[in-house]
């Protein structure tokens, strides 16, 4: 059984996302979609959420799984006895800090990473962006799942979509 995973921190799941989890999917026999566990961080979603909502938006989908974990990824890699961790490359801006992550992540377990390059149609698209986009009222629709777009314009308009 060949296994993928696809970590972040999907605050929230975006369609760029989704389209790296389907291509991977095609894949691996097993995708496992995990969440960074972050007490660092201020996501706008709580982890509860970001699962839930990557676990709606990926009904459907054969062979993909959710999870959270937190520590780090080779050690939640290792235990999931994963073939390959899979990253989205969406433009060259991405290539120097994911390469860093890639080594490091080989040095420190031998856990192996493989790059997908994105979809054009989503090259420039990341959850900040849409977060951004949807704080200051604007259309996030067709960037992310319709209800994750209902999600955001509830948090940022404090209004129901
Ligand atoms: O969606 P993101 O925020 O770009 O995802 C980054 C993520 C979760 C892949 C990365 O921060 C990560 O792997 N964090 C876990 C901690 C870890 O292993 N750090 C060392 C990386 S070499």
């Amino acid at each position: 059984m060949r296994t993928a995973c696809c970590p972040g921190t999907y605050d929230p799941v975006t369609n760029g996302h989704l389209d790296i989890v389907a291509r991977a999917a095609a894949c691996f026999d097993r995708v496992v979609v995990a969440v960074l566990i972050n007490p660092a961080k201020q996501p706008m979603f709580s982890l509860e959420e970001r699962v839930a909502m990557l676990k709606e938006a990926t009904i459907g989908m054969p062979g993909v799984e959710i999870d959270a974990f937190s520590g780090l990824l080779v050690g939640y890699a290792k235990a999931l006895d994963v073939t390959a961790i899979v990253k989205g490359l969406r433009a060259v801006s991405d290539f120097d800090y994911e390469l860093q992550m890639a080594q490091m992540n080989y040095r420190l377990a031998g856990v192996e990473t493989m790059f997908m390059t994105t979809n054009p149609t989503w090259s420039y698209l990341s959850s900040s962006l849409v977060k951004d986009v949807a704080r200051h009222g604007g259309d996030v629709s067709g960037l992310v799942p319709d209800f994750v777009a209902a999600r955001l314009r509830e948090r940022t308009q404090g209004r129901a979509g």
